[in-house]
């Protein structure tokens, strides 16, 4: 945990900075307006960020796709999303460091309908046999290289062998080398949109 004189980062497992709840809206492509609560000391808490907005309005429609992971799931927008989007019978994980993150998130699930769909959790709690059929990701590109490569081999390596991860990623904070590493580990890479800034990147599981 920082100091108080240390800033606080959107990734700190519990953040320093002192809460200040308010609500921001997500009209998703299919029309429905979800309301998310968010707060200081998660990443984007004024607005849904854009990155994540185009993952959204750009993803492959899920079909029968039982278990989904969002991997840094902050307050919520991606999960939700899923978890609206798919099966009755699917899972959604919903992953992140951040406790704060975790409660919003878990609260925003229930007040939106799907908190039975939505299951919460720290990167520790993730079943070791999990098995992901997709995964959605706005990655936490500002914990560093190394970390970032490591978080992302170890979800790309629990994907089903026809299951996808889709990721969003601002081109200046380095979307294409990291489709030009995950390529280079053997995972085919398409780049399935380029909009406003940001790459959607989708990835195929099984072995690379
Ligand atoms: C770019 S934010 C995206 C948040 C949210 N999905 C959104 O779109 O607003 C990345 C998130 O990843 C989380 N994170 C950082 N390291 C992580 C890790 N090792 N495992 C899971 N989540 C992590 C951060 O706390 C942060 O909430």
């Amino acid at each position: 945990m920082p100091s108080p004189s240390e800033p606080s980062h959107y990734f700190d497992p519990a953040p320093s900075v002192g809460s200040r709840r308010r609500t921001v809206d997500l009209v998703l492509p299919e029309g429905r307006l979800v309301t998310l609560i968010t707060d200081q000391g998660v990443f984007s808490g004024d607005h849904v960020d854009p990155g994540t907005r185009l993952l959204i309005a750009t993803a492959p429609p899920l079909d029968d796709a039982r278990t989904l992971v969002d991997v840094g799931c902050g307050y919520g927008p991606i999960a939700i999303t899923m978890a609206l989007r798919a099966a009755e019978d699917a899972t959604v994980w919903a992953v992140d460091v951040n406790e704060r993150a975790r409660v919003l998130c878990a609260e925003n699930a229930e007040a939106n309908g799907v908190g039975a769909r939505v299951r919460v959790v720290a990167p520790e709690e993730v079943p070791d046999d999990l098995v992901a059929d997709v995964v959605w990701s706005n990655p936490p590109i500002r914990i560093g290289k190394p970390a970032l490569h490591a978080l992302l081999t170890g979800w790309f390596d629990r994907l089903a062998p026809d299951g996808t991860a889709v990721l969003v990623v601002q081109r200046n904070l380095g979307a294409d080398s990291l489709a030009r590493w995950i390529g280079e580990g053997g995972r085919p890479v398409v780049r399935l949109a380029s909009r406003a800034g940001y790459r959607v990147l989708t990835v195929g599981g099984g072995d690379p």
